[in-house]
């Protein structure tokens, strides 16, 4: 990667809404915490520079509430939400699911409906683990060992590394999700297919064979999960009518996303100008790739498992709903990685509409 660390990056990190952090001036007015900031900062040649201040700022408040507010740190997640399991309301909520609308998902069963949305709830968890595991957790583990150039930084290590615990627990908590529902519910064993999301990247990486674009492509695909992940979980978070113990569950991990979601747009404000123009424009062609790949339906997926519990004309259905499907997205909002995005000073405009995406704030 070339060292080209010209500022171009106008547009300075200033919302912590998403945080849950209060009194965000009145802690960086803070002599001590100043202090704290500018032994914990950045690469030596940014140190002068106002948006590289704020950038470190911003990551060091992310990192400074980090003990107080992770789940990790503090969470009473499974006794707790294990005893809130509510064995009469469903584990999932129908109307996300891809083929919620179609007669032959109309006109099921109550008990095939129920065994059916305890499996979206395994398919949901699985999902992020996946996310957690192939997508993220690589990404961190790049910038925690030094492999990613304007992020080999004390304070970005530490930050990677408390997110990484983050994702970590994530994981238990989504493993420990998925077998308090399988055994409640006497589901079974099904070894799912791959996730588009995960299957797309790979696809990817195999076919390109060059570490460094496969680097860029990791921490794209890294970025817009990562700040596709709190709309992702945001609906069932509260959704009150599912299973207190599944709404718990995701709520929980919901809040953790939200608090470090500005992770990724801060560490990218770093790593892009040390890319060359190249790796920059294929870093930002891969966005819109990678928000398409996290926003699938995954029909094939739920292809394979209707047929293994055996829902009634389960192919008709999923083949009626592709033959529907647009190019629009329609399930999940994506102006997290637009914001990302424009915040590393580019007209990405181009980028997304090549992929038939929409600009969307
Ligand atoms: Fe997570
Ligand atoms: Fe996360």
């Amino acid at each position: 990667m070339s060292n080209n660390s010209s500022e171009n990056s106008p547009r300075i990190l200033t919302s912590m809404a998403n945080t849950g952090i209060e009194g965000d001036e009145a802690l960086l007015l803070n002599p001590e915490n100043k202090r704290d900031i500018e032994e914990m900062g950045s690469s030596q040649n940014n140190r002068n520079s106002p948006t590289a201040n704020i950038i470190e700022k911003t990551l060091y408040m992310l990192s400074k509430h980090w003990e107080k507010r992770a789940v990790v740190k503090n969470d009473k997640s499974n006794d707790a939400y294990q005893a809130c399991f509510d064995n009469g309301k469903e584990d999932y909520n129908e109307t996300l699911l891809p083929f919620y609308h179609h007669p032959h998902w109309q006109s099921a069963s109550k008990e095939f409906k129920s065994h059916v949305l305890s499996w979206a709830w395994i398919i949901y968890n699985q999902k992020t683990i996946h996310i957690e595991v192939e997508i993220i957790n690589p990404v961190l583990e790049a910038i925690i060992l030094e492999k990613i150039p304007g992020a080999t930084d004390y304070l970005s290590k530490k930050i990677a590394s408390e997110t990484y615990v983050d994702e970590t627990y994530h994981t238990l908590m989504a493993v420990n999700a998925c077998n308090i529902v399988s055994v409640e519910r006497n589901l079974g064993k099904i070894v799912l297919p791959e996730y588009d999301l995960i299957f797309s990247q790979k696809k990817v990486i195999n076919e390109q064979n060059d570490q460094q674009k496969n680097m860029l492509l990791r921490l794209a695909t890294a970025s817009v999960s990562e700040t596709l992940i709190s709309s992702y979980l945001d609906v069932l978070s509260k959704d009150m009518s599912i299973n207190s113990f599944c709404r718990m569950t995701i709520d929980a991990h919901r809040k953790d996303e939200l608090a470090h979601a500005n992770l990724f747009t801060g560490i990218m404000k770093k790593i892009f100008p040390n890319l060359s123009k190249e790796q920059q424009e294929y870093y930002l062609s891969m966005l819109p790739c990678a928000i398409r790949w996290f926003a699938s339906k995954e029909l094939r997926l739920w292809g394979f498992v209707l047929n293994e519990i055996n829902f009634p004309n389960h192919r008709e259905m999923l083949s009626e709903i592709s033959e529907l499907e647009t190019k629009q997205i329609d399930t999940i909002d994506y102006s997290g990685p637009v914001k990302l995005a424009e915040g590393l000073g580019c007209d990405i405009a181009s980028y997304f509409h090549k992929n038939d995406l929409e600009i969307i704030h």
